[in-house]
Order: C-alpha cells, then sequence, then structure tokens
C-alpha cells in the first residue's frame, strides 16, 4: 500500500489508508488542500474542479479539468494533478487568478478555485488560437468569432460545468476573454511537453472494500468472471453520484478507464468503432464532425467537466432510459461489442435494452467498444428537450437518421429517449416514412404516429403527455429545418 500515491500540485503523497470509496475532493480537503470545495458533491456545480494531466495524441500531456467530487480517488494513483492552490500563490497569482480579481470575477469566493480550474484548463489548450493571430479578426466565418468564443479563442463551453451564485456571470467571462497566452518559462505549461503519467495497476483494501485497476484486460475479465460482487467503474460520472448522494458502496471496485483496448478509436471503411471507456469529450475531438449526429450530441452532453470523463461505456451501462447517447446510436443502428472470459459478442444496440436499466450484458461481461455501420444516413438530427439548454438530463431526447433520395424517403431510422422503461426505437413511425414523399403531408401523418410511440410517463420532469407533445413537434421540427436547408442551398 505504501506505494500507493498521487503527485499534487508536484509534491508526492501517499493514499494509504484512504477509504477505498474517498472522492479525490474528501481526500484533498482530508489533506488540507481545501481550496477545492464541495458545493454540491453532484457533479453539478464545478466548484470542486482541478486539472488532471491527461494524455496528448502527440505524446505530450493536457491539463484537463475535472469533477474532484465523482473521481475515486485511488483511480488517481500514479497520476498528476493540479489544485487552485498548484496554480499560484496570494503573492504570486496565476494569470487565471490574476484576471478574475481585476475583473471583479470573484465576490464570496467559493467557486472561484473552480472556475479558476476550468479557465486554467483553457489557457493552456494547445488549440487555443486568438483570432487575430488565426484569420484576421474580420472573418466572420472563423470560429472564434462565435459568441461563445473570446477574441483570444477562449471557448466559454469550457466553463459550462461551473456555476456562480453571486458575482453574475459576466466578470467571469471578461477576465476569460482577457486572457494571455502562456509564457514559455510558466511551469505548468513546460510541464505540457512531457508525457502524462502511464496507468499504474493499483490493488488497494481498506476496512473490507477493495479498489482495483487491473493491468490488462484479460485480468479485468477474470475478475468480473471470478468475484460476483465486482463493479465496474469509468469516468465515475454516474457512480460517484451513487457513493455520495445515496450513499452506496461496493465491496469491490474495478477501474477500466484506462485499459488500452477500452480506449481505440477505429475508422474503418466499413464502421467506425468507439472504446467504452474512451472520454466523450476525447470521442468528441478525434471524431471531428465526422459523425454529424454525434457533433450535435456532445454539446448538449452534461458539461464540459463532466464529458472529459463520462464514457459511452458508462452511458449504455446503466441502461438508463433517459441516457443521451442511447437514441443517437439508435439512430446510427450502432452495436455493442460485449467482452467475457468466454470470449466477444456484438448485439445490435436495438437488442441490446431489455427492461427498466436492464440489459443483455451479463454480470461478468463488460462493454468493449460501439460499433457504427457506415455509410452514415444523408439526414441526421438530435433534439434533447430539457428544462435547461445546457447541463441538464434529458425529459425527452429524439435522434433522427433518414435517407431522402430525389424527394423521397428510402430509409429511416428513429431513437427515443424518456418514453418508455429503456431507450427504443420509432419503429412505426419509421414504417410510415420509409418509401413516401417527404413533404408536409407525409410528415404530419407520422408526427401523429410518432406521438403515440412508447409509453411515457409523468415525473418532476415533464407529464407524459408533454412527452407525447415533444415527439410529436420534433418530426415537424426536423421537417422544416430540411426545407430551410434546401431553400437556402438554392438561393
Ligand atoms: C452533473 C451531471 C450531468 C449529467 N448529464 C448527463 C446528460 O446530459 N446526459 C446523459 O446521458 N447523462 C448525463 N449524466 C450521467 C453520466 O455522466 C453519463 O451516464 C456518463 O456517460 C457515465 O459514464 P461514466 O464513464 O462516468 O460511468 P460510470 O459512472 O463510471 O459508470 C456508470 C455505470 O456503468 C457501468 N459501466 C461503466 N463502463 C462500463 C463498461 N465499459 N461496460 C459495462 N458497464 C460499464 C458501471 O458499472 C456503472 O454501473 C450526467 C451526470 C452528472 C453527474
Ligand atoms: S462539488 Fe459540485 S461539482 Fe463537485
Ligand atoms: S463568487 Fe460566490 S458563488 Fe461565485
Amino acid at each position: 500500500m505504501t506505494d500507493i500515491a498521487v503527485t499534487v500540485n508536484g509534491q508526492q503523497r501517499p493514499l494509504a489508508g484512504t477509504p477505498a470509496h474517498a472522492t479525490a475532493l474528501d481526500w484533498l480537503r482530508d489533506n488540507g488542500l481545501s481550496g477545492s470545495k464541495e458545493g454540491c458533491a453532484e457533479g453539478e456545480c464545478g466548484a470542486c474542479a482541478m486539472l488532471l494531466a491527461t494524455p496528448t495524441a502527440d505524446g505530450g500531456t493536457a491539463w484537463t479539468p475535472v469533477n474532484a467530487c465523482l473521481v475515486p480517488v485511488y483511480a488517481l494513483d500514479g497520476q498528476e494533478f493540479i489544485t487552485a492552490e498548484g496554480l499560484g500563490s496570494p503573492d504570486d497569482l496565476h494569470p487565471v487568478q490574476a484576471k478574475l480579481a481585476e475583473a471583479g470575477g470573484s465576490q464570496c469566493g467559493y467557486c472561484t478555485p473552480g472556475f479558476a480550474c476550468s479557465m486554467a484548463g483553457e489557457y493552456y489548450r494547445a488549440d487555443r488560437t486568438p483570432a487575430d493571430d488565426a484569420h484576421g479578426a474580420d472573418d466572420d466565418t472563423c470560429p472564434v468569432h462565435d459568441p461563445e468564443h473570446g477574441p483570444n479563442g477562449f471557448d466559454l463551453h469550457a466553463l459550462s460545468g461551473n456555476l456562480c451564485r453571486c458575482t453574475g456571470y459576466r466578470p467571469i467571462r471578461d477576465a476569460a476573454y482577457t486572457l494571455g497566452s502562456p509564457e514559455s518559462d510558466d511551469p505548468l505549461q513546460q510541464r505540457l511537453a512531457r508525457p502524462a503519467p502511464e496507468p499504474v495497476a493499483t490493488d488497494a483494501e481498506v476496512d473490507g472494500a477493495r479498489f482495483v485497476r487491473p493491468a490488462t484486460l484479460p485480468e479485468a475479465l477474470r475478475i468480473l468472471h471470478d468475484e460476483k460482487d465486482a463493479l465496474l467503474v469509468a469516468g465515475s460520472t454516474d457512480w460517484g453520484v451513487e457513493v455520495n448522494i445515496r450513499g452506496r458502496r461496493a465491496p469491490l471496485v474495478v477501474a477500466i478507464e484506462q485499459l488500452p483496448e477500452l480506449r481505440t478509436l477505429t475508422l474503418a471503411d466499413e464502421y467506425v468503432e468507439i472504446g467504452a471507456a474512451l472520454p466523450l469529450s476525447e470521442i468528441e475531438k478525434r471524431l471531428d464532425g465526422r459523425i454529424p449526429l454525434l457533433a450535435q450530441l456532445f454539446p448538449q452532453f452534461a458539461s464540459r467537466l463532466i464529458r472529459n470523463r463520462g464514457t459511452l461505456g458508462g452511458n449504455l451501462g446503466t441502461g438508463s432510459p433517459i441516457g443521451d447517447t442511447p437514441p443517437a446510436l439508435l439512430a446510427l443502428r450502432a452495436s455493442v461489442v460485449l467482452a467475457s472470459v468466454d470470449g466477444e459478442r456484438e448485439v445490435d444496440l436495438a437488442e441490446y435494452f431489455t427492461g427498466y436499466r436492464q440489459t443483455v450484458k451479463r454480470p461478468d461481461e463488460l462493454i468493449k467498444t460501439i460499433r457504427i455501420p457506415l455509410p452514415l444516413a444523408t439526414t441526421t438530427a438530435f433534439h434533447k428537450i430539457a428544462k435547461r439548454r445546457f447541463d441538464d438530463i434529458s425529459s425527452v431526447a429524439v435522434a433522427f437518421a433518414l435517407d431522402i433520395d430525389g424527394g423521397i424517403v428510402t430509409a429511416a431510422t428513429i431513437g427515443l429517449g424518456g418514453v418508455a422503461a429503456t431507450p427504443l426505437r420509432a419503429r412505426a413511425t419509421e414504417d410510415a416514412l420509409i418509401d413516401k414523399p417527404w413533404n408536409i403531408a407525409t410528415v404530419k401523418a407520422a408526427a401523429e404516429i410518432l406521438r403515440g410511440e412508447g409509453t411515457p410517463m409523468s415525473d418532476h420532469r415533464a407529464s407524459s403527455e408533454y412527452r407525447s407533445l415533444m415527439l410529436n413537434t420534433a418530426l415537424l421540427k426536423l421537417y422544416s429545418a430540411t426545407v430551410i436547408d434546401s431553400k437556402e442551398v438554392s438561393a
């Protein structure tokens, strides 16, 4: 146990004796690093944000902001991270801290360490390019002229997981938009040129509870086979909430998010295959818009802080009927590759969900990859209906994937979430569209059928009537978007 340690703000500290379920935030605060705050303990406020050293494609490191309240601290064994204390000190503020102070971006200060860490992640982002350097400030096609980017290339979505109750967001945005670029002698900038720490195998047992990071996939599958109580954890953005808010404890947690086989992304001629434990923000970056339906989904999924850890395997692993990726993956006709000691099997996602939070996955199996067949449908859209535009759970989610050839719908796949005990395909609506002309008469008739799909219920998020109505309007909205698009093309 003495070898188990993390490097925080450049200093190695042992984890020995820490309870197996302790989060990084618990551990930091118990060890006197109280800069990171607990606002909600469920990934909603960002007061706990810290910067994790993660590997980049070119062999260097990125400072990736994550929610310390959700990550089990043992998952960081051998890893390196920075908290607000490691950015700067009262006598020597880090540029993000100085800008926050100058812009009046902090009042009570409770949220400030988290904002500083999320801002620092964006400050050090290697491809953040100031507008003038990139294309000239008058080029309005440049993405940094997006109202959600600053002239310094700062992407405001980097702060989407941070809440402030008293300052107001304008001064915080002002601070972000006036940040310069890191100096070459900045030690955190210099650190980025060297590789991130390698994953290390971990096996810690405290008071009868065990946390294990297997070194290899076969070892992980062997544990799943032998230990009936084993609970898999990847990004821990669902599991962390269970631990903190619902008080759940597992006798054996098995961390799989560093297994290389689960972190691949393969672009083949006939399919795209995505590792189940690749963080969503990494998938977004690596796909770079190649799957437009997913490109539409990602910004609507939680916050950047959550997407920096959350995975597809975790979203499918819960079997939740309101996860955002199942409707999109259903529309994309995806399958999941399940692995166990007996080998692998590929299951069509439409056959995967069997009941409320139940799936065909056996307890001794894990999701290894998600396979999306090519070619993709030509008309796709993801509609998430939630109370807030960003960082909210769906009331209803609808994903469309249609092929329209010569004005006729030649193929249609529609995935739904939030309207039944499981995510599901809207098969009756698909049948009502296929081989029909793509016009308002077809769409109105099909939208009525879509309104009746699923068995929506009423809860604190939405009534069953509202959910049905949202299904109905989703197809009408898609139709009007395609009509506007075609007018724009012909004009
Ligand atoms: C603040 C907040 C906002 C959120 N917003 C959204 C949202 O907008 N949309 C949405 O869909 N979800 C949302 N979530 C839920 C969560 O982020 C996602 O479900 C995420 O994809 C979970 O991935 P993970 O790797 O963190 O899962 P974990 O928490 O690590 O695991 C979740 C479950 O899946 C199992 N599991 C993990 N990986 C595998 C695997 N490879 N094979 C089999 N089982 C596996 C685990 O055993 C566990 O039971 C939100 C969560 C929080 C805290
Ligand atoms: S304490 Fe609120 S996100 Fe972690
Ligand atoms: S400064 Fe008080 S919560 Fe943000």
